[in-house]
């Protein structure tokens, strides 16, 4: 089974520092530590909004990291402009509403097929990997093939949740749907990530799925630091990737 990535959300590093102003702490000393612990990549989601990650933040985490940055941002002509003056290595495009705590639903890529293929199109030209960030469902995954979207990423919240909730059977129901889709979405050529609301107890399960090639996890492993610092978290969690695997 091809190794599995790990990407490390740093947004709610951000959210730390913004609820006081200032400088700490600090989002790419957040970056550079996830990459000695192992993270293989860095998302990072700048907000319509700047609740966490500010631009400032993006141009600092372009010019201090080695490891790929995958820009987390809204299908807008404003973040469009912010991708194509830094190019990193990956965009993934997410919905966004600005009530909203955090990513609550996919993307409709079947509802807005052609404003989607187009807003891609010169990411791509640019040498960006487009990743679009979906529900588990037929029609996404279908669209988002049709697209020319070179990743998609699963969305696992609805299973992060129910377990969290402990509705079992539905967990179990969420995961197989994740499971199917993601031999769905390779059988047609995309490279598949999952991520959003994964923890020490949830990870195992999709780690585990051989389509699977990267994970994207922020929230858990921020909150976990306080206790066990971030460090001897991400250590952690590729623990229990590289065991799942
Ligand atoms: N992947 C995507 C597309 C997201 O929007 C988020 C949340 O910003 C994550 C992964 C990370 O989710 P979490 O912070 O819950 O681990």
């Amino acid at each position: 089974m091809s190794k599995l990535r790990l990407g490390v959300n740093i947004d709610h590093v951000a959210t730390i520092r913004n609820a006081r102003g200032g400088d700490d702490p600090d989002p790419v000393r957040a970056a550079l530590l996830a990459e000695k612990a192992g993270a293989d990549g860095i998302t990072a989601h700048l907000r319509e909004d700047r609740r966490h990650i500010l631009d400032h933040d993006i141009d600092a985490l372009m010019a201090a990291l080695t490891l790929p940055l995958n820009f987390e941002m809204a299908a807008t002509v404003e973040m469009q402009q912010i991708a194509l003056r830094h190019k990193p290595h990956a965009v993934c495009i997410v919905p966004e509403k600005r009530e909203e705590r955090t990513t609550e639903g996919g993307l409709n890529v079947a509802q807005e097929e052609n404003q989607l293929a187009h807003f891609i199109a010169p990411l791509r030209d640019a040498g960006c990997r487009v990743s679009i960030f979906i529900a588990a469902d037929t029609a996404q995954i279908e669209a988002a093939a049709r697209i020319g979207a070179d990743i998609i990423e699963l969305h696992a919240g609805p299973y992060c949740d129910a377990h969290a909730e402990k509705r079992f059977m539905a967990r179990d129901t969420e995961l197989n749907s994740l499971r199917e889709m993601a031999t769905y979405a390779h059988s047609l050529g995309l490279e598949v990530h999952a991520g959003h609301g994964l923890t020490f107890d949830t990870v195992g399960p999709v780690a585990a799925m051989p389509e699977v090639v990267e994970l994207n996890i922020g929230h858990f492993l921020i909150g976990e630091a306080v206790f066990m610092g971030l460090e001897a978290a991400i250590v952690e969690m590729r623990r229990l990737m590289d065991e799942a695997r």
